[in-house]
């Protein structure tokens, strides 16, 4: 057993905390992982304030890279000094979709089974739930081995953590759910973190129009250096109207939604173009109906409508992948990080986050 400091959610909406915390020798199929960056993720905020599940106190931080301190006795995938990327999908390799051959769907991920608990205050002893399993703004945290995946050591750790979530979804929407390849056209509606990853994944996949589409302007002035290659403002225009115009009258192959909302989906449902595919990979909140729209719509235009769980991402596959094409100088991973800052400025940068100038600030350990 370790003592670190790290950063908690008590309870529901109050401000974060930095205290110690309790961080068990790991076990069989366990890692020990010194974080070295990571980033800050809207999910850590929805986890804040509740809107994930009420199993307070959260551990938060997800978006990691580090090195591996200690392994299980019974680990021979990671070993300790091995730079890794921390995922939320560390397959089973037995459940139907494993065994299917379709382990990006695993139904039965694996996370540690000791937990870490809280080292301080009355509640000392109170077990973390950590933020999708992983729980990164820590010094070092407990995870599944399976959920270190090995990477290039001399890639920037600020940069590729990034790859543990939010890019990962977007850039995994285009070229794993949405399949987008050379020639085709996208239109990404949303461009925050995760549709700003879209637009980039989308160029590396040699899409020949990609457009963005937003009701901020800054984040299209930013889309464009990302790659887009056409940006339509939608506050101000019918964005379904301008992206057919962009597309010679049909809608675009592959439309990817990065916001979370009906009305978005909605306009990615009649902006795509007949036979093509909508990819949703902005997280609705509970409440939220698909909009309504005509079934013969839905069978008329033909096509496919997807959602993208974390970029249908198989994290041996894709991390080492996109870590190669970052050391290369082809994916531009450090353009997503807006800021470096210290474990203790996590609420500043929640704060930020609805100011919109941010992409990512990333937590430096
Ligand atoms: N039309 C177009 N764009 C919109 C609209 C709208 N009606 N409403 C909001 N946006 C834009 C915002 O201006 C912002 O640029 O969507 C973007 C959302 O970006 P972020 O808030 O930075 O969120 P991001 O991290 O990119 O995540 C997007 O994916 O993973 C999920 O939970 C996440 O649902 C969220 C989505
Ligand atoms: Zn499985
Ligand atoms: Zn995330």
């Amino acid at each position: 057993m370790q003592q670190v400091k790290a950063v908690v959610a008590r309870g529901k909406g109050q401000p974060v905390e930095l205290v110690t915390i309790n961080v068990p020798n790991p076990g069989p199929g366990e890692a020990l992982v010194k974080v070295q960056a990571c980033g800050v993720c809207h999910t850590d905020l929805h986890y804040r304030e509740g809107g994930i599940n009420d199993d307070f106190p959260f551990l938060l931080g997800h978006e990691a890279a580090g090195v591996v301190e200690a392994v299980g006795p019974d680990v021979t995938t990671v070993a300790p000094g091995d730079f890794v990327i921390l995922n939320w999908r560390a397959v089973c390799g037995d459940c139907r979709a494993c065994n299917r051959g379709e382990p990006q769907y695993c139904f039965a991920t694996h996370n540690a089974t000791q937990k870490m608990t809280l080292a301080e205050g009355p509640d000392a002893g109170t077990e973390l739930s950590p933020a999708l399993g992983i729980g990164a703004f820590a010094e070092k945290t407990l995870v599944a081995a399976g959920q270190c995946t090995k990477v290039d050591p001399s890639a920037r750790p600020a940069a590729v953590g990034l790859l543990g979530c939010g890019v990962m979804a977007g850039i995994g929407a285009a070229i794993n759910t949405g399949a987008v390849t050379r020639g085709k056209s996208v239109a990404v509606i949303g461009c925050g973190g995760v549709g700003v990853a879209a637009i980039t994944g989308s160029a590396l996949a040699g899409a020949s129009t990609i457009i963005a589409v937003d009701i901020d302007a800054k984040k299209l002035e930013q889309a464009k250096k990302m790659g887009a290659t056409h940006t339509v403002d939608s506050s101000k225009v019918d964005p379904v109207a301008a992206i057919q115009e962009l597309t010679g009258g049909n809608g675009a192959d592959v439309v990817i939604e990065a916001v979370g909302r009906p009305e978005t989906w909605k306009q990615a449902f009649y902006a795509r173009d007949l036979a093509g595919t909508v990819v949703l990979v902005g997280v609705p909140t509970p409440d939220m109906k698909i909009p309504d729209i005509p079934l013969i719509d839905v069978f008329g235009r033909g096509g496919s409508l997807k959602s993208s769980w974390y970029g249908d991402c198989l994290p041996t596959r894709d991390f080492p992948m996109l870590v190669d094409l970052y050391q290369q100088g082809r994916l531009d991973l450090d353009a997503f990080v807006t800021e470096e800052i210290g474990i203790g400025d996590i609420e500043a940068a929640f704060e930020k986050m609805h100011h919109g100038d941010v992409l990512r600030s990333v937590v430096i350990l």
